[in-house]
């Protein structure tokens, strides 16, 4: 994919046409199986669903070209339609908001005033985080879970009972409860765990998500509860639906029940007595926000006894017995002073607004991502518009937000401010560091420098990465050093670093003279150099900083491979991308089309290959070995996991099969060993009765580890 340009399809003659349409249907057909059997998708869906539709204009145009496997009928990753409807017994409803102390004062007054009680009376109320995820209703009948819908409209929504079941923070049973009881809560992502989903999203070439709420959204609604398996959800229980009979008297005995049954509850729930107490709370509930490690949006507070929420009863939508008193957005509105581009390592071209600095949410920004030349002009990366299709314009003034403590973003623009004369942003289509063309690929939402290592900011990016501390780590040799380094013309690509000592360490009078160097400082970043001369191919491999080429994916390879020499002639023999040794490549478990295509592209590049190769000449790049403590019954075995796994998650399998020396595969080939079958384990399993491998299912796998 990595040669396939963004070639306008009506400028494609039939022969092109033809070999794209055969390209295409490799690499959907591919990445449909990689997506909905092997819960390992090797693109975002966005570049699904652009190569499908690249696939199906050319068909359009050349219909006598269609192939008997076009893809054009596959359906994508969008899930939306492939849940069933359930029709709550009782209405999931949302909560009317409040933005001020006044609105809580008001609130209060209502409630006493429609309960007939005085000022004086005892009226109290619970108040707790309002967490910022999505709502799930849990059915649960003689205290096994039967059904989990989302919330839909309110009355109808999702069943996504299987995915439900594989988070850890919702029990498949329950002792002690009512016979009926609908546990009602929100399903969210913890920031770390966000954080790392992002980062091994963004490594394997997946969906990264926008912010933690998406992430639990999308998590949960997946098709392939096994995808739902591996993110990391989690529930608090703060509501109930259809119940067979009460089981508290108040909210707060409610929520302790709850916990009792084995759900989480938030510990910042807590009971008061009236407005002062409730203001009081939220106050404090303000204050820890940015340490919870979760987000949260508000605070909700519910009458407490629940004889008095039974008379209060609901609005159309809303019960009047809660609010939700929402933390303030932290927004706030500035100039756009100028759009300026940054080139990343991987040569995308990162556009970033300058901003007249302003304060929001008590932090100064000057600057805010502007994500990528769509974004700017008013679309989203599937073509749709965003802000009702306003394109930002330098001059413009815009709205700025913070997100928890992430890059400050543009959510909107206010046209009528938007200066005479303002012209339309056009993004670059050249490197504006090396003048190099920047080109989009198929599929990418991101334009990118074609410069490679003669681009310069790519190149001290590359340096920047190369000596981070997954990466080469080296004492004394910091991003700061390294831009001056570069700057100064005294290294290049990182083999250069490894030679400084022969070229400036004689008389060392060079960079001793620098600022900020002695010649203490001097001879000991040349010992931390040569202190990192022997290193693991695993981490070699990752400090190339090949683009989706991550640490986790690098440890892989590099297991894989066994000696940079072997993975060098592996990368040659699958240049064309196809053949065995194309093949093996995309064997490997974790390794998909797109980081496959990346890592030959850039290994065979001839520039990229030299520099490479003047790098491994300067180190001692030492040979992965497998951890293997003793030989087991499975060491050296290739194994192949499908179906469903149920004493174990796959990455629990598969991590174990590894450390008794196996190597876990994908696909099912004339190579695999053993083939582990679970229940619904379809097509690998057909391919293996074929091959002759032997299947065994999880028990069978469970007693032939045993012991070892
Ligand atoms: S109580 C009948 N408590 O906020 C009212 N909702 O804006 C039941 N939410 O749809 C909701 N934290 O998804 C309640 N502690 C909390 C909450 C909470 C988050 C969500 C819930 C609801 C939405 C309403």
């Amino acid at each position: 994919m990595g040669q396939m340009s963004f070639t306008p399809v009506e400028s494609l003659d039939e022969d092109a046409a033809r070999q794209e349409l055969a390209r295409l249907a490799d690499i959907l057909l591919k990445a449909n199986a990689a997506y909905h059997q092997d819960d390992a998708p090797v693109m975002s869906d966005a570049e699904f669903d652009a190569l499908k539709q690249r696939n199906a204009e050319i068909e359009q145009l050349f219909p006598n070209l269609k192939r008997s496997d076009s893809p054009s009928e596959l359906v994508g990753a969008a899930p939306s339609d492939g849940f069933s409807k359930v029709t709550h017994e009782i209405s999931m409803l949302s909560l009317a908001n409040a933005f001020d102390a006044q609105d809580i004062v008001d609130f209060d007054q209502r409630i006493r005033k429609y309960l007939g009680l005085s000022d004086e009376d005892d009226l109290s109320y619970t108040a707790e985080p309002k967490i910022d995820g999505l709502s799930l209703s849990l059915r649960y009948e003689e205290g096994a879970l039967v059904q989990a819908a989302t919330r839909g409209d309110g009355r109808v929504g999702e069943k996504v009972t299987a995915n439900a079941e594989t988070v850890n923070d919702i029990p498949g049973k329950i002792a002690n409860a009512p016979k009926l009881l609908e546990v009602r809560g929100e399903v969210y992502m913890a920031h770390d765990d966000f954080g790392a989903l992002n980062a091994r999203q963004a490594e394997t070439g997946g969906k990264t998500f926008a912010n933690p709420r998406n992430a639990a959204a999308g998590s949960l609604r997946q098709l392939d509860s096994e995808v739902t398996r591996a993110r990391p959800l989690r529930f608090f229980a703060y509501a109930w639906g259809a119940v067979s009979e009460p089981f508290a008297k108040t909210q707060f005995e409610a929520i302790k029940k709850l916990k009792s049954f084995g759900f989480q509850t938030n510990p910042l729930t807590i009971t008061c007595r009236n407005t002062e107490e409730m203001l009081q709370h939220y106050a404090r509930i303000e204050a820890q926000r940015a340490t919870l490690g979760y987000d949260i949006d508000g605070v909700v507070y519910k009458v407490d006894d629940l004889g008095l929420q039974g008379r209060l009863g609901f609005r159309s939508t809303t019960p009047r017995w809660a609010v939700a008193h929402k933390f303030p957005a932290e927004l706030a509105w500035t100039r756009l002073e100028s759009i300026d581009i940054q080139v990343g390592r991987t040569g995308a071209l990162s556009p970033v607004a300058r901003l007249s600095p302003v304060t929001v949410g008590g932090v100064v920004v000057s600057n805010a991502t502007l994500h990528n030349e769509d974004y700017i002009a008013g679309r989203d990366n599937k073509g749709d518009l965003i802000r009702d299709g306003k394109d930002i314009r330098v001059g413009d003034w815009v709205q700025v937000y913070r997100a928890g403590d992430v890059i400050p973003k543009i959510a909107d623009l206010d046209l009528s401010k938007r200066p005479d004369g303002a012209e339309r942003y056009v993004f670059p289509e050249t490197c504006p560091q090396c003048q190099s063309a920047a080109v989009r690929e198929v599929g990418d939402a991101v334009r990118r420098c074609t410069g490679g290592l003669i681009c310069p900011a790519q190149a001290v990016e590359k340096l920047k990465h190369f000596v981070s501390r997954p990466a080469f780590d080296i004492e004394g040799l910091g991003t700061k050093q390294v831009e001056q380094f570069y700057a100064d013309g005294w290294i290049a690509e990182p083999a250069d670093i490894f030679t400084l000592r022969d070229r400036y360490g004689a008389g060392m009078q060079q960079l001793k003279n620098r600022e900020g160097w002695g010649e203490k400082s001097a001879s000991k970043l040349f010992d931390a150099i040569d202190e990192k001369r022997k290193v693991p191919l695993g981490r070699f491999l990752y400090s190339l900083g090949i683009r989706h080429v991550g640490e986790a994916a690098s440890n892989l390879l590099a297991r894989h491979y066994g000696t940079y020499d072997a993975l060098d002639r592996a990368m040659d023999a699958a240049t064309e991308m196809n053949g065995d040794a194309w093949e093996d490549l995309l064997s490997i478990d974790g390794v998909g089309e797109v980081m496959a295509t990346s890592l030959v592209t850039t290994m065979t590049q001839a520039s990229e290959k030299a520099s490479i190769e003047r790098l491994v000449r300067q180190l001692d790049v030492q040979e992965a070995v497998r951890p293997m403590a003793s030989e087991s019954p499975v060491t050296g075995k290739t194994v192949v996991f499908t179906g469903t796994l149920e004493k174990m998650t796959r990455a629990e399998a598969k991590a174990r099969a590894e450390s008794l020396g196996a190597k876990v595969s994908g696909s099912v080939s004339s190579k695999t060993d053993i083939l582990v079958a679970g229940p619904g384990a379809g097509s690998k399993a057909k391919k293996a009765s074929e091959l002759g491998v032997e299947t065994i299912d999880e028990d069978g796998w469970l007693e032939l580890i045993e012991g070892a």
